[in-house]
């Protein structure tokens, strides 16, 4: 790997297997040799913190105005503390969600995406981006349990329709995430390798 390392995003729906898959990724990479961590938004920052206790898990639904531009300074600090330094060591960053999530659930919440886009400027472009899809019946069976605000079919709808528009548009790597979690892991790691051989 050069000098400055790679930034690759995970994205996709509550319940897609995310976070499993991102930190396989991680550990795949490892054994391959790769100097990768993970990471994750929102952050584990201040603002971060205050996301996760007043905007995920919180009694009152936050503005989506609120969340929106809570997220992007949340991104803000997690590229400037996190992201950048560990890019400049030549590490390999594996972020489980990034500025797409802002996009899609922002975006579903009936925000204009140029507005989302315009206050998420700050935010460099990861070299590489990959959506988990899954279709949303299938999470909200998952999700039954843990049910929150933003984990109603109709919202996870919206939210699938705004990550497939960065599909078609080439920015997503689609990854079949009905698959078994084997299966998607061999498939990530596929994507992965082939863009890392190609870049480096
Ligand atoms: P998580 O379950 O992956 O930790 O994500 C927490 C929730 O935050 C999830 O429902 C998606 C939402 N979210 C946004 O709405 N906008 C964002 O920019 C990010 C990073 C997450």
């Amino acid at each position: 790997m050069g000098k400055r390392g790679f930034f690759i995003c995970v994205e996709g729906l509550d319940g897609c297997g995310k976070t499993t898959q991102a930190k396989l990724l991680v550990a795949r990479l490892r054994e391959k040799g790769y100097d990768a961590i993970y990471t994750a938004e929102p952050s584990r920052g201040k603002i971060g913190m205050f996301i996760k206790k007043y905007c995920l898990h919180g009694r009152k639904r936050v503005s989506s105005v609120v969340e929106a531009l809570l997220f992007a300074a949340d991104r803000f600090e997690h590229v400037e503390n996190v992201v950048i330094p560990a890019l400049n060591e030549g590490k390999l960053v594996v972020s489980d969600r990034y500025v797409y999530s802002s996009l899609a659930y922002q975006g579903a919440a009936g925000l204009d995406l140029k507005w989302v886009e315009k206050i998420n400027e700050h935010a460099i472009s990861p070299n590489l981006a990959v959506l988990i899809d899954v279709v949303p019946e299938t999470v909200i069976q998952r999700l039954k349990p843990k049910k929150s605000v933003m984990e109603n079919l109709e919202t996870q709808r919206k939210v699938r329709e705004v990550y497939m528009k960065f599909v078609e548009k080439g920015e997503l790597v689609k990854i079949d995430g009905s698959n078994s979690k084997q299966e998607v892991a061999d498939d990530i790691l596929t994507v992965v390798l082939r863009f890392l051989e190609k870049a480096v």
